[in-house]
């Protein structure tokens, strides 16, 4: 991954614009400390002009793929965070013969656009978030991935210059008068001398609607797809490895990883890395490094103290843009893990994002009355992916450079697991395994004859904390919040946070901290409005009421919104 920058239709003088680009570009160079580049043009006019402007975290070639990249006319030049799985098979389709400049699988996006136009975005395989400039027609294209796995930030200036980025800072440094989430599956085009541009959905499988769901369960093409996902995802030119917590989806990730590299190298391969976190003797370490040893990884497993966790608290909402208290609290270990990855000279890792909500692996899935509405729900929580589990994947890691690539959020896959007949998610008690969430993943992995992972692992029932925030960090968290945020402050929070005003004092603590890095008026119109708060947040646990009234004791739920569902209950 990388860090993208564009401000287009600026009323500086190029030189300035210039100036301004490159001194704000700085504020996202951890996400790309291998290179950086910048291009700027007047508008065909004359009167405006724009930058474009790129951090590069270079995974594959690294010697030639520099950005911003160039059309065969140096027309058009295009910065991109972006990985291009289908980058062979696009080159392939395109009609200009002319030899590409680089070997960087983005490059073919610039091109692609030159004989597709704005259809260009629909046809990548991949996790991207670019900007192009046509320096002829003043056009802007941009786009985001189906889903947001890489995430992107648009704005505008107040000389009505629109910016593009990979993360907010550098435009609320830059004051933009508004900070937007640019939303994932859409394009945004603006053709030359616009003041304002559109922004177009161009993904919508056909699963957004119930009625689309029917598919018959078919274990080997889902074990197949999967299987594919992480194959076009070892794409990489730099030493990689997998974040292993021990649980079911990072496990099947890890294994099948391990298994496509010993057939790739045969026995001349050094195992892959796997890496994990978790607080002194949690189940998670343990978890995990037994799963290493079954499927041969490299394991490396790293603990936190709750002190360690609290100190990194402000670089967690500084990287994550974040003040929720789930975000935070679930973002600080993966951020610790990523240093010590970064540290040990691997640029790129797979996780397990994802399967829960394709798969319905929540526990209050459990409760679901039938297959359309659950299925309803996993389209609302796949929707929801870039606003969760995906950012805080991508910031967290990217904090420190180190990119992170999700085999279950893969175009194929998600077709494979949306288009699947929601009734087999739902849970059926006392049918063997099939009482257990994601029971249909478990099964197409179930191959005993070469087994992908311990029995007891492919059929452990979901953790509360599989992500290695255990209960002694929240607790440890709502004590020291206690201590340093009074009854007085809690008072006083509706007049200094009049939007989204924090209700608990860890809430009060983020949101301090949190506007300290990023200081604006909190009234709604700033980068304070991107994160979700209020009813947004709750909306899982309204769905999980609606569904068992037993959910609305709120010492039921936990810090992450989910459920502390007991497992005899859930399988009750
Ligand atoms: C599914 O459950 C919901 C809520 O209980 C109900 O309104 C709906 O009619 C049900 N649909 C089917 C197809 O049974």
């Amino acid at each position: 991954m990388c860090g993208i920058l564009a401000v287009v239709n600026s009323k500086l003088s190029p030189e300035a614009l210039r100036l301004q680009t490159l001194t704000l570009q700085r504020l996202v160079r951890h996400r790309g400390p291998d290179g950086s580049g910048i291009h700027v043009v007047e508008t065909p006019t004359g009167a405006r002009c724009s930058s474009v402007a790129h951090e590069r975290l270079a995974i594959v070639d690294p010697l030639s793929g520099n950005q911003p990249l160039f059309s065969h006319d140096r027309s058009r030049s295009l910065t991109v965070n972006g990985e291009i799985y289908n980058h062979k098979q696009l080159r392939a389709e395109l009609k200009d013969p002319t030899a590409f400049r680089t070997e960087s699988d983005c490059e073919v996006i610039v091109h692609g656009y030159d004989e597709f136009g704005v259809d260009i975005a629909s046809k990548l395989d991949g996790d991207f978030a670019f900007v192009i400039l046509d320096d002829q027609t003043g056009d802007v294209y941009a786009a985001r991935d189906p889903v947001g796995v890489n995430s992107l930030y648009m704005g505008t200036g107040l000389d009505g210059s629109t910016w593009f980025s990979s993360e907010a800072k550098p435009l609320v440094t830059g004051g933009c008068i508004d900070v937007r989430i640019f939303p994932p599956g859409h394009y945004y085009l603006a053709r030359g001398g616009e003041e304002e541009g559109r922004l177009v959905p161009y993904y919508a499988p056909s699963w957004h609607s119930a009625s689309a769901a029917t598919q018959p369960l078919n274990l080997e093409k889902l074990r197949t797809t999967f299987t594919a996902a992480v194959e076009k995802r070892l794409m990489a030119d730099v030493p990689y490895g997998v974040l292993l917590s021990g649980g079911l989806d990072s496990s099947l990730v890890a294994s099948v990883i391990a298994r496509l590299k010993r057939k790739r190298f045969l026995e001349h391969g050094k195992p892959v890395k796997s890496f994990s976190i978790g607080l002194d003797g949690s189940p998670d370490l343990a978890n995990a490094q037994k799963v290493g040893e079954f499927i041969g990884t490299e394991h490396y497993g790293f603990s936190f103290t709750v002190q360690e966790g609290i100190d990194a608290i402000s670089d967690v909402i500084y990287h994550l843009e974040r003040y929720d208290v789930t975000t935070i609290c679930a973002g600080m270990p993966m951020f610790l893990l990523a240093r010590k990855i970064k540290a040990m000279g691997i640029k790129m890792v797979m996780s397990g994002e994802g399967a829960d909500e394709t798969l319905a692996g929540y526990l209050y899935f459990h409760k679901a009355p039938n297959g359309t509405e659950l299925h309803a729900e996993c389209v609302r929580k796949v929707a929801a992916l870039n606003q969760f589990d995906c950012l805080r994947a991508n910031k967290a890691t990217m904090a420190h450079g180190l990119e992170v690539r999700v085999p279950f959020l893969d175009r194929g896959m998600l077709d494979a697991t949306m288009t699947l007949d929601p009734d087999f998610k739902l849970t059926r008690k006392g049918e063997k395994t099939q009482f257990l969430e994601k029971w249909a993943l478990r099964e197409a992995f179930n191959v005993p004859t070469e087994p992908f992972l311990p029995h007891e692992v492919l059929f452990r029932q979901k953790e509360q904390f599989s992500d290695g925030v255990g209960y002694s960090w929240i607790d440890g968290l709502k004590e020291h919040a206690g201590k340093v945020i009074s009854d007085e402050d809690m008072a006083t929070a509706p007049i200094r946070f009049p939007y989204n005003t924090p209700g608990t004092k860890e809430a009060a603590y983020f949101r301090t901290i949190f506007h300290s890095h990023f200081p604006n008026n909190n009234y709604g119109n700033g980068i304070e409005a991107t994160v979700p708060g209020g009813p947004s947040v709750a909306c899982s646990t309204a769905k999980a009421i609606e569904w068992d009234e037993a959910w609305s004791d709120p010492t039921k739920q936990d810090q992450s919104g989910r459920f502390v569902d007991t497992h005899d209950a859930a399988v009750a």
